[in-house]
């Protein structure tokens, strides 16, 4: 058995990839989730699974024996935490206490925190460096307040935290049964099943997309490289692309000859996004995955899905 690394959010996007790679790496993986997002068919059966409330003191014993911990889980639906501040602090801020409190009575050796480029929302230097975050909107502050009791246990406790600044990660198992779904996945989707794509505002917004195994690359550089302990990282490509681009990436694949509908903009969405990865690059990784080719592996994994599901989008 290797090491127990435990992941929080394992059903989710980010944290379904993160378990397979690190179980095919030799790692063993004990995964909490409330299914408040993710799904069960995400979770690989090799995952020693426990439906939870991150919120609940009584995970603490499923940190028991944690080598390390990748804390994913919390509430990411933009919409949502605009809706409900109170239940996005209460699962980002006071969840990722409860999570770190976890991990300091396990001793465990290694706690890495998924942060946001939402942190940057206030920010327009491009590309931009880790040092300095303003967050704006009601997901941004609550991520932000889980990574001010990060830093806080790094200090108090000498608790070994890495923080990742993850830009817009996309690729298989990304949740596309959102009511707004991210937009790649929407694009994907709504072509897939013969719907014109739905671009909120005039697409001239600008993303730093980044595809989930680059991320996962670095996941593991987070886990084993020491020089990444008590350090922040942007986690992106380093090159962004509009809205439209992506439309007209999507459909040089899909050869639809569906034409974009504008909607009006979404509150609170920030204009451009792009990484500054000098630190990440200075351990050695690099982004690897082209956009072409990650969107063509997008694609492939929603095709079954999508066509057997038989989605219906609200907002259409
Ligand atoms: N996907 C991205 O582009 C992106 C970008 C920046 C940051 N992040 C961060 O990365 C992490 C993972 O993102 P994702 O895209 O996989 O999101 P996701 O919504 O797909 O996954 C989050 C998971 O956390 C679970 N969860 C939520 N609240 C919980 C609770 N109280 N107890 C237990 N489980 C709970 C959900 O059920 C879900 O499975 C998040 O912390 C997010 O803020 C993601």
């Amino acid at each position: 058995m290797g090491k127990c690394i435990v992941i929080t959010g394992v059903a989710g996007f980010v944290g379904s990839n993160l378990a397979k790679r690190l179980l095919d790496q030799g790692y063993s993986v004990r995964g909490i989730d409330n299914l408040s997002a993710g799904t069960p068919e995400n979770v690989d059966d090799r995952v020693e699974f426990h439906e939870a409330d991150i919120r609940s003191p009584k995970v603490y014993p499923l940190f028991q024996g944690a080598d390390a911990i990748f804390h994913l889980a919390a509430k990411t639906c933009l919409p949502e935490c605009v809706n409900n501040p109170l239940e996005a602090a209460s699962m980002n801020v006071l969840g990722t206490l409860n999570v770190l409190e976890a991990a300091r009575r396990a001793n465990a050796r290694k706690f890495i925190y998924a942060d946001t480029s939402a942190e940057y929302e206030g920010i327009n230097e491009f590309p931009t460096r880790e040092e300095q975050v303003r967050p704006i909107g009601v997901y941004a502050a609550s991520k932000h307040g889980g990574a001010a009791f990060c830093e806080s246990y790094r200090e108090l406790y000498a608790m070994n935290v890495t923080i990742l600044r993850y830009f817009n990660v996309y690729g298989p198992a990304q949740d596309w049964r959102r009511v707004i779904p991210p937009v790649m996945s929407s694009f994907i989707i709504r072509m897939l099943q013969g719907d014109r794509p739905v671009i909120y505002g005039t697409g001239q917004k600008r993303r730093d997309f980044i595809y989930v195994n680059d991320v996962n690359d670095f996941h593991l550089v987070a886990l084993e490289d020491q020089r990444t302990n008590g350090r922040v990282f942007n986690v992106g490509s380093g090159m962004n692309f509009s809205v439209n681009e992506v439309y007209q990436l999507v459909e040089d694949l899909l050869k639809t000859g569906l034409q974009p509908v504008y909607k009006p903009e979404l509150p609170g969405e920030a204009e451009i996004t792009l990484a500054d990865l000098t630190a990440a690059k200075s351990l050695g990784w690099k982004p690897r995955v082209e956009i072409r080719e990650g969107l063509k592996r997008t694609i492939e994994y929603l095709q079954n899905r999508v066509l057997k599901a038989k989605v219906s989008f609200p907002g259409a």
